[in-house]
């Protein structure tokens, strides 16, 4: 399918419920997409089925259909984090003409304690869970595999950090925008899971990300879509420092498009921590195993690199309102393919690749938009 419209909320800690953040950011999405709701013939939604945040609302595709006043299938996609590139996965292999995408969260309503045990909840029951394997510890033993493995050190997390910092800091719908972060402040900042800092960990926010798709043809097409399923436990796999689902997806994405990693002009990756980051880079095929750090290190993934990666913040300084994450990247690469990313603006982008994770690599979406034409 084609992308006609995005919309996004600001990202960040408003008091808005779940579904005021899905109103603004259908609205913005359906103006940018020169529609109405009339048009749409069927809508996937991302949430997850908060009970902390005080709303106790669950069936969401029916409260969909009473804010919109709309009677068409309304199906709800969830893969915790990753559940935004899932509703998309979802909406592009319906045979509809016109499918709205959308997912919203309203996290920050609780002190950070109940927001950790939440999240918490999408973790593996008998291992993690009851030792209190918190998503900074599961990814804390990943960093320290890592480091061990390869040679990366706090250093290159921290440089990870510092460029979606910078990023954030252009962009208006960031919840970091315009707030200076030094390097010094970044390594210096209070450990959370050895090795991991507060700077190393996303950001809970709350907001919400919407998109229209078509069956015509627009300036943006879907030219790969995937989505793999791995173990819930990282400790599971053979390799911690080695995510299968997403290098399957980036396979299968790639295939679809017909084109290799060297074309992806920009990416949005899930640097839900920033190790995820420079782990990605090598699973989706940007750099060998082990070389993430060079990457970095190197500046290619700055905005002004050979490939930049997360414009828009990323999950790091944009924010992660989970089930809205995967759809705010898919708004990011289509503002760059328009050129409308005002100071974020990168040029010529023909490829954008969003990745987008549920758990600590357990549900990965990889998305290839192409720019039509371009
Ligand atoms: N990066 C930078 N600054 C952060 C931050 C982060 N990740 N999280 C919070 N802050 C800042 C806040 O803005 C606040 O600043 P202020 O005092 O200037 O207003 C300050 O740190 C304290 O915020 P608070 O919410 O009390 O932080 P906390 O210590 O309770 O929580 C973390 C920090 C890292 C534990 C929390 O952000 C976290 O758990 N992140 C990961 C979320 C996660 O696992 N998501 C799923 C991923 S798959």
């Amino acid at each position: 399918m084609y992308i006609k419209g995005v919309g996004m909320t600001k990202f960040g800690a408003q008091t808005d419920t779940s579904q005021e953040l899905v109103y603004q950011a259908v609205m913005e999405a359906l103006e940018d997409a020169g529609m109405s709701m009339n048009d749409i013939d069927a809508i996937v939604s991302s949430v997850v089925d908060t009970s902390s945040n005080g709303e106790r609302q669950r069936g969401f595709s029916s409260i969909l259909s009473s804010i919109f006043n709309k009677k068409v299938p309304i199906i709800t996609s969830s893969a915790v984090c990753g559940g935004g590139g899932s509703a998309l996965w979802t909406a592009n292999r319906l045979d509809y003409n016109k499918v709205l995408v959308v997912g919203a969260e309203r996290l920050l309503s609780n002190n950070s304690f109940i927001i950790t045990d939440e999240i918490l909840m999408a973790a593996e029951r008998i291992y993690e869970q009851s030792e209190g394997l918190i998503f900074p510890a599961q990814n804390a033993l990943v960093a320290q595999q890592y480091m061990l493995k390869y040679g990366a050190t706090t250093d290159d997390f921290a440089l990870v950090a510092y460029k979606n910092h910078q990023n954030a800091f252009l962009n208006p719908k960031a919840r970091f925008y315009k707030k200076e972060v030094t390097l010094k402040q970044i390594k210096n900042s209070p450990v959370v899971a050895s090795p991991l800092r507060l700077f190393d960990c996303s950001l809970s926010v709350n907001g919400g990300a919407a998109a229209v798709l078509t069956k015509d043809k627009t300036d943006i097409e879907i030219a790969g879509s995937s989505l793999f399923v791995d173990r819930l436990s990282t400790f599971e796999s053979e390799d911690m420092t080695s995510w299968d689902a997403t290098r399957l997806a980036a396979e299968e994405a790639y295939k679809q498009a017909g084109i290799t990693p060297a074309d992806i002009d920009i990416a949005e990756i899930h640097d839900a921590f920033t190790p995820v980051e420079l782990i990605s880079y090598e699973d989706l095929g940007f750099c060998n195993k082990g070389k993430g750090k060079e990457m970095i290190r190197e500046g290619m993934t700055n905005i002004d690199g050979k490939m930049p990666v997360n414009t828009s913040g990323g999950l790091k300084a944009k924010g992660h309102p989970i089930s809205a994450t995967g759809i705010s990247q898919i708004y990011e690469i289509v503002k760059q393919m328009r050129n409308e990313a005002e100071q974020r603006q990168v040029d010529n982008v023909r490829y954008g690749l969003a990745q987008n994770i549920g758990g600590a690599g357990s549900t990965v979406t990889v998305h290839v938009l192409r720019k039509v034409g371009g």
